[in-house]
Formats: C-alpha cells, sequence, structure tokens
C-alpha cells in the first residue's frame, strides 16, 4: 500500500527546515506541508501551559491538511506537548527528542554527553530522560543556551563576534581555552563531555561556529538526519510511504506561517541559501503575543 498523501512538519519558526530539509533528503518521493508558527516564536522561553496549547493550535491546522502523519520539529514543542499531542491525533506523531538521544547516545565513547536546548527544554529534562532510557550509563549535562535562537533569527550565523558570543555560552560545559586554545580543567561546571547534541531547531545553523568552538574532541550531534530516518522507518513500518518510480506523481512542498509571508521567505532564504516558493499565511484563531 502506499499513500500519497503529505507529511506535517510542524516548528515555532523558520529553524524547522533544518528537519524537513533532512527529511527532503532522505525521502524525496514525499509530499509535504510545513508549518510555522512564527507569529508566537520563540516557545522556548514560554511557560509549558503556553507550549502546550499554541502546539495543539498548530497542529490542527496542519491535521486540517489531510496530512498521513507529523514530524514535531520542534525540541520545545517535543519536550513539553508530544504526550498531549499523540492522544489528540488518531495518526503517527513524531518528535525529534528520542532520535537525538538515540544518536547521541550512540556517539559518545567516554559515556559523557552535553546537550544544550532553549530553557524550556532543559527545564523538562526530556532529553536527559530519553538518554538514560537509551543507556543508563551516560551521563548528561544539559545547559540552556537563550542567546543562540535570536542570533539565527537574526541571520547571524558566522564572525568573531557570534564566535565569542557562543564561545560564552558554551563555557559552563566545556570550559575555557588557555592561550595555547587548549581548554582549562577542571572549571567549576566543566563536564568533560565527548559529544554535544544541539537540542534546538536553531542550533545545526550555528554548527560550524559551535565546533569550532567545541573543537576537535567533541562530536556534534543534532536531531534532524535521526529524525529524517526515524520518520522513514515510521512510514514503512505503517504502510504509509508515497508511491514512488515510474508514473509517480511528482512530490509537492508548501510552507505555512501564521506570520509575515516576505519575513520567512527572506529569512528562510538567508539561512539556508535557497528559496522556498510555495509560501501561504495561515490565520490562527487566538494569536497571542
Ligand atoms: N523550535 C524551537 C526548538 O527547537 C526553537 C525556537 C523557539 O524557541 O521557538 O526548541
Amino acid at each position: 500500500m502506499a499513500d500519497p498523501r503529505p507529511i506535517g512538519v510542524f516548528d515555532s519558526g523558520v529553524g524547522g527546515l533544518t528537519v524537513l530539509r533532512e527529511i527532503l533528503r532522505r525521502l524525496p518521493a514525499e509530499s509535504t506541508v510545513y508549518f510555522g508558527d512564527n507569529a508566537r516564536a520563540p516557545y522556548g522561553v514560554r511557560p509549558d501551559d503556553e507550549v502546550r496549547a499554541f502546539s495543539r493550535e498548530s497542529l490542527d491546522i496542519l491535521a486540517e491538511r489531510n496530512v498521513k502523519g507529523i514530524v514535531v520539529a520542534c525540541n520545545t514543542s517535543t519536550a513539553i506537548a508530544l504526550g498531549d499531542l499523540r492522544r489528540r491525533y488518531d495518526m503517527p506523531i513524531l518528535g525529534v527528542i528520542r532520535p537525538g538521544a538515540a544518536a547521541a547516545s550512540l556517539a559518545t565513547r567516554t559515556r559523557r554527553v552535553g546537550v544544550i536546548a532553549t530553557p524550556a527544554t532543559v527545564r523538562s529534562h526530556a532529553y536527559f530522560a530519553a538518554i538514560k532510557d537509551e543507556n543508563p550509563a551516560v551521563e548528561v549535562y544539559e545547559h540552556a543556551t537563550p542567546a543562540f535562537v535570536p542570533m539565527v533569527e537574526a541571520g547571524q550565523l558566522s564572525g568573531p563576534d557570534v564566535e565569542a558570543r557562543v564561545a560564552d555560552s558554551l563555557a559552563p560545559l566545556l570550559g575555557t581555552r588557555d592561550g595555547a586554545g587548549e581548554f582549562i580543567f577542571p572549571l567549576p561546571h566543566s563536564a568533560r563531555i565527548d559529544t554535544l547534541l544541539l537540542g534546538c531547531t536553531h542550533y545545526p545553523l550555528l554548527r560550524p561556529v559551535i565546533a569550532s568552538v567545541a573543537g576537535e574532541g567533541v562530536a556534534i550531534v543534532d536531531s534532524a538526519t535521526a529524525t529524517a530516518s526515524a520518520l522513514a522507518e515510521l512510514l514503512s513500518v505503517n504502510g504509509l510511504e508515497a508511491p514512488a518510480g515510474h508514473g509517480a506523481p511528482a512530490a509537492t512542498h508548501l510552507q505555512l506561517t501564521t506570520g509575515d509571508v516576505e519575513a520567512f521567505a527572506g529569512l528562510a532564504a538567508r539561512l539556508f541559501g535557497e528559496s522556498f516558493p510555495a509560501i501561504e499565511r495561515v490565520e490562527l484563531q487566538r494569536v497571542a503575543s
């Protein structure tokens, strides 16, 4: 059985396009509808109740688009609302935390993993629990880096100022460098991690800077690739794969935003270096600031 309906991909804003990009790479025959709640982003600094309510309202809109399943690409929403969302809809809902946690627990050799994420994701300890589920022997050090999302949203992805701010934000996890560029250990909080999990949709866009600050001894892992693989498996197990091969209809891709279409298009093009041609604005019944 093949199912030509699109896959819904949800994020609070444009950051989830990092996950969409991996899905398109991994599953080129699949059609997608991406939903970015830009009017109410960022979610990561909001209280849990708001994240849950906004996530429900957003997924209701995707569900109305006849999607066959939904990827909650937003880490904050996955961390806080995934259980609620799974109860609400009669279709497969995939989050980004378990795939990322599995990838990180496989990547670490010293069994010391750092997780950077929004304040709401860190407060939930969802990554801690998911990594411990994968391997209870792994030490998990969660750390909120609230400066990163505004930097990415402002299109600041490289340069000395970005490097300095990334280094400052990561210092509690990584320690600081001495004059020769070596990390100074031990610091009160430095965790001596060998793997750093990027637990937020926006962070892969800062990956080169994060990797250079962290140095060669730290493997950088994000959820996007692992989530695309988990999605491929989910579609296969449920018989939901799109028809592929000769005569199959071409995949279609639509982007929906609660915010300004021009702003979404501009930011997406700046961040990803590619244009997303089909962008539509959708109205939420209740758009809070
Ligand atoms: N999409 C959010 C996440 O992955 C980051 C942006 C936000 O705070 O809304 O946690």
